[in-house]
């Protein structure tokens, strides 16, 4: 049993699947300066957690290794100097979301500067799974903005980032065609996006679901959506990707490389959700002891909605 000062926290001493992932008993941190101690409240997980953990994408971090990068919790104890980006300061008792590192446990310290408070009508288990799919759909949204007069194609737009982006384009008034598989398609209809299939032939699926000639894409799937894009003739510079970036240079497109993580950009986008304009579908919410089922469900790549680890105060 672990002592008074000590918490959960997810690691794992190899890469491989789910299955390697384990819960230590580590020692609670101190914040230092800058800083402020949270109870993790909720970590949404992200495909780039599934590719660091199975190799696919190399970690950065020594063995035993922790995972996770987003959260929302309970600020618990601050280090000197704790303010939020806009230099009011943190204190304990305030609901915060945003970014980490290794966030999967039960007591974290982050820097203040890339927390928020948590604005009012946003659940816990959203705001603790934004900050990686919310603000890589705003990059790519502020790489290509759209208009009234845009046709877009979203592609998927089943998934975390390509439904935040399809329906701010809906929203600004676009035409907007999003892949998805059938088991999405009634979700993405009732957006108001036009439902299409992704895979082989999507360049004629998309002109028959427009109607009228593609003028922006976004897109989080690679070659497919890009070769697509180029047969439909739409401007590399009205194309982004989230994909792989040698696929993007490739093709001349855009990427979100430069995009810098801001906790104001991440409320503007986190008040469209708050405020009922747009929806951020969660799957499904486990406790930290069924964290290798929840990998186990983003790694089948059709999750249905985001995926959330609920650590403390469950
Ligand atoms: N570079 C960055 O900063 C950054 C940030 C966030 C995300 N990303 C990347 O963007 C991608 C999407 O992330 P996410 O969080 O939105 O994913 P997600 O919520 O986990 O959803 C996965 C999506 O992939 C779709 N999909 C599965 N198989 C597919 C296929 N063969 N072709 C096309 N789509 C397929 C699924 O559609 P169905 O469920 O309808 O089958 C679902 O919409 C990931 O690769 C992620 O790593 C990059």
């Amino acid at each position: 049993m672990g002592g008074m000062a000590d918490q959960r926290a997810v690691q794992y001493d190899q890469t491989g699947g789910p299955e390697v992932l384990r819960l230590a008993d580590v020692p609670v941190p101190t914040p230092g300066e800058g800083r402020a101690l949270l109870e993790v409240r909720a970590v949404g997980i992200n495909p780039y957690d599934a590719k660091v953990l199975s190799g696919r994408v190399p970690g950065t971090t020594p063995f035993p290794r922790g995972i996770g990068s987003d959260v929302a919790g309970v600020v618990t104890a601050v280090g000197p100097d704790a303010t939020y980006a806009d230099g009011t300061p943190v204190t304990v008792g305030d609901t915060v979301f945003g970014w980490g590192m290794n966030t999967l446990r039960e007591r974290l310290v982050v820097r203040t500067s890339s927390v928020a408070p948590v604005p009012a009508g946003l659940p816990l288990s959203i705001a603790g799974a934004l900050a990686t799919p919310g603000l890589a759909a705003a990059a790519c949204w502020d790489a290509v903005p759209v208009s009234a007069e845009d046709v877009v194609l979203v592609s998927p737009a089943s998934g975390t980032v390509g439904f935040l982006l399809s329906q701010w384009a809906v929203r600004a008034g676009a035409q907007v065609i999003g892949t998805t598989s059938r088991a999405n398609s009634e979700r993405v209809r009732d957006a108001g996006i036009t439902p299409v299939a992704y895979g082989p032939g999507l360049a004629e699926r998309v002109t028959a679901a427009a109607g009228r000639p593609l003028t922006a894409v976004f897109d989080s799937v690679g070659r497919e959506t890009l070769d697509a894009a180029a047969e439909l003739g739409v401007p590399p510079q009205r194309v982004v990707t989230l994909a792989d970036d040698d696929v993007a240079a490739e093709f001349g497109v855009r990427t979100t490389a430069a995009a810098t993580r801001s906790t104001a950009r991440l409320v503007e986008v986190a008040a469209t959700i708050a405020s009922g304009e747009v929806m951020f579908p969660v799957a499904a919410v486990f406790g930290l002891d069924r964290v290798a089922e929840a990998f186990a469900l983003l790694e089948t790549g059709h999750p249905g909605g985001k995926i959330v680890v609920a650590p403390a105060g469950s």
